[in-house]
């Protein structure tokens, strides 16, 4: 079932197809735990179905999927039936529509308002009882009504209690906790580790892991899982105390010993609201779980009283969704890239999709066991997936909309760029093109040089490397240093102030240290802190020339794997022919790498959080470095400061308080790094 094009003009037809699509998407999502489609995608055709039943109130039904719950329970399960019911939650995906709601509370309520928000977890919803303290029944959603019976599975999650901690006069009689089942991520990439090893079925997300693992029949299988758990609502209840607000029955939830997120804020109005979830949507990659939103719920329980329920979801509480970072679309090819190395890396030529804040056309397949594994075809539809800075990936393909008679993709036998047959070393999960003269190379080579990471020449980028190499402009990157305006002048693009402009980044770059240089070489296995080491080390490139394998692993930070790669590369002609064009050229050859800086924060460890207005993210932690410390990316009891600069990360933040740890603003940060002390 894969068409979601609108049917002809008839409304009466597009309501039908798009509710037994949604519903066909339910049981994939509820009952398979195996998602044909996005979240967003999803939530699109909902989207469509609803405004469509607003717009022709002559088609509504009560049993149109607008107005019902999930999905009908299993019968691999006992129903459970709930005794209130657990209803979904509305969406909103702007902050217009977050205004939306307000107003229209506002039509119902009077009197002050508060907003209690909290993360909105990607896992599943479960209802735990408790009766007398004791942990009797868990169940899984289900339609809304009746759920699957999953006790003994739930009873093997750890963080679950199996009696409340809590005295015989506050402990209610009987006592239903609601909240999100989920799978941590650390522990989602780590059974999808297992399962690749075992050359298993891979799961796409940790929703449908979490999913998958709990509803088995075996509860064994659940227990080998680690699954976790948010309580965020109270369902029925007899006895115990009374409350107020909702935020108040967490914190009783919390006394009594099950987990309740910490990140809960009880916020004055919308606008706070919208700055909550700003902040979390930019810190959702902090977390060790996935969250899609945040959960928006009216704090006092008078006033939830008052506006209830429509037929599915509260009217009190309100999903503010994140942008999404998955969606579906087509494989339009797989293509092989060549690299500076000669790795040949295939990648996704995707018709291009907006996720994750970008528009994606191209996407990373890593190599040829991630192809086989993932088993994506050029004609599938597959859920791309782009995170926060990850580059975008290609997560699995739809095999329910794969068309009949797709073949399987094989890895080319010869490479791309130059035809010669590629290379792939046993044991090894990477292919190679070991033709030195591959144009492709030469091309990621140059454009590498040039490139940010080494030695910075503006204006030089991959997409005029390619043509200078085309024109034979360029043969290596000592022919950089040989350019001169005349063939450049006429070309398309190059008028007389950018061929002087490049031909003035190029002469500038000249001056790079010789760490740069190193960088820019294109050694394998060499990076930027083994480059710094050996230009302080030897001082000068001839000296490292001249270095045998083991004087240069002497070298500390440098050992025998770069070592050896090193001699290697400066060992062989065509690369000593480049060097001797840098020389030629003027091209700085001499250390030390960077000015010496006092080794003032050696043995230090300091985590930088958020974004500073005088440093980038990067400088802020090469400074931390070229001063002996360490800059990691998260917060633990060696921590030595924590340096917030604004929108810091959440759970550094939090962590950082926890352990007692200093925070330092931008100035007692530039203290610390001219000093090495704290600010008293
Ligand atoms: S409250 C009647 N709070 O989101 C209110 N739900 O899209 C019930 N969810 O079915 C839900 N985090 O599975 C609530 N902090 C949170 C939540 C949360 C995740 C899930 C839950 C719900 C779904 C609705």
């Amino acid at each position: 079932m894969t068409s979601d094009q609108p049917v002809g003009t008839d409304p009466a037809a597009r309501v039908d197809e798009l509710r037994r699509l949604v519903e066909h998407h339910n049981h994939r999502y509820h009952v398979l735990d195996d998602p044909e489609i996005s979240d967003a995608d999803y939530d699109a055709l909902v989207r469509e179905l609803r405004d469509m039943e607003d717009a022709h109130p002559e088609l509504a039904s009560t049993t149109s999927p607008t107005q019902t719950v999930g999905a009908p329970p299993s019968p691999l399960f006992a129903p459970a039936p709930h005794r209130l019911p657990m209803m979904s939650l509305d969406n909103a995906f702007s902050f217009e529509e977050l205004v939306a709601w307000g107003k229209r509370m506002e039509r119902i309520i009077s009197g002050e308002v508060t907003f209690a928000c909290e993360l909105k977890i990607d896992g599943l919803a479960i209802s735990i009882l408790y009766e007398n303290g004791r942990y009797t029944r868990a169940a899984t959603r289900g339609d809304g009504v009746t759920g699957e019976d999953v006790t003994a599975n739930v009873a093997t999650v750890g963080v679950i209690p199996e009696r409340l901690d809590l005295d015989r006069r506050s402990c209610p009689a009987v006592l239903e906790v609601r909240g999100e089942l989920y799978m941590p991520l650390s522990a989602f990439e780590e059974l999808n580790r297992r399962q690749a090893e075992a050359g298993g079925r891979l799961f796409a997300n940790p929703r449908n892991s979490a999913a998958g693992s709990l509803r088995q029949k075996d509860p064994k299988i659940t227990a080998s899982r680690e699954l976790s758990f948010w309580a965020y609502q109270l369902g029925a209840r007899e006895g115990g105390p009374r409350f107020a607000r909702h935020s108040e029955s967490l914190d009783f939830l919390r006394q009594a010993g099950l987990p309740v997120n910490p990140e809960v804020k009880v916020l004055a109005n919308l606008d706070e609201v919208f700055a909550f979830s700003g902040a979390w949507e930019q810190h959702r990659h902090d977390l060790d779980y996935e969250i899609d939103g945040v959960v928006v719920k009216v704090d006092e329980l008078h006033h939830q009283q008052e506006l209830g329920f429509t037929a599915r979801a509260p009217r009190w509480a309100l999903a503010y969704k994140f942008p999404p970072e998955e969606r579906s679309t087509k494989l339009l090819d797989i293509m092989v890239s060549i690299g500076k190395s000669g790795k040949a890396t295939p990648f996704a030529k995707l018709e291009p999709v907006l996720v994750g804040g970008s528009t994606v056309g191209l996407a990373t397949l890593h190599n040829e066991d991630q192809v086989a594994l993932k088993d994506v075809r050029p004609g599938d539809t597959v859920m791309v997936r782009k995170a926060g800075d990850v580059i975008p990936e290609v997560v699995g393909p739809v095999l329910s909309s794969r068309p009949k008679g797709l073949r399987a993709w094989r890895f080319p036998d010869t490479c791309p760029a130059c035809g010669r047959p590629l290379s792939r070393l046993e044991g090894e999960s990477d292919t190679f093109c070991t033709n030195a003269e591959c144009p492709a190379q030469r091309v990621q080579r140059i454009a590498h040089f040039a490139s940010r990471a080494g030695m910075d020449i503006e204006g030089l980028g991959e997409q005029r490397v390619t043509l200078f190499v085309e024109l034979g402009l360029l043969e290596d990157a000592g022919d950089i240093y040989g350019l001169t305006a005349e063939p450049l002048l006429g070309l398309e693009g190059f008028g007389h102030q950018s061929v002087a402009n490049l031909l003035g980044a190029i002469e500038e770059s000249k001056r790079r240290p010789l760490d740069r240089l190193l960088v820019a070489l294109s050694i394998r296995h060499l990076g930027d802190t083994g480059s710094v080491a050996l230009a302080r080390a030897l001082g000068h490139l001839d000296r490292i020339i001249a270095a045998s394998p083991e004087e240069l692993a002497a070298v500390d930070g440098v050992g025998p794997k770069i070592a050896a790669s090193v001699h290697q590369f400066l060992a062989l002609p065509a690369n000593r022919v480049v060097i001797d064009k840098l020389r030629a050229a003027g091209v700085n050859l001499e250390g030390p790498a960077t000015p010496s800086v006092p080794q003032n924060l050696a043995g230090q460890s300091v985590v930088v959080t958020g974004t500073l207005e005088g440093w980038s993210r990067e400088e802020a932690e090469a400074a931390i470095k070229a001063r002996g410390g360490k800059a990691p990316g998260s917060v633990s009891k060696r921590t030595t400061a924590v340096v917030l600069g604004e929108a810091p990360g959440a759970s550094k933040l939090s962590q950082a308080q926890e352990l007692g740890i200093p925070t330092l603003d931008e100035a007692a940060f530039a203290h610390l790094l001219e000093t090495g002390e704290l600010p008293s």
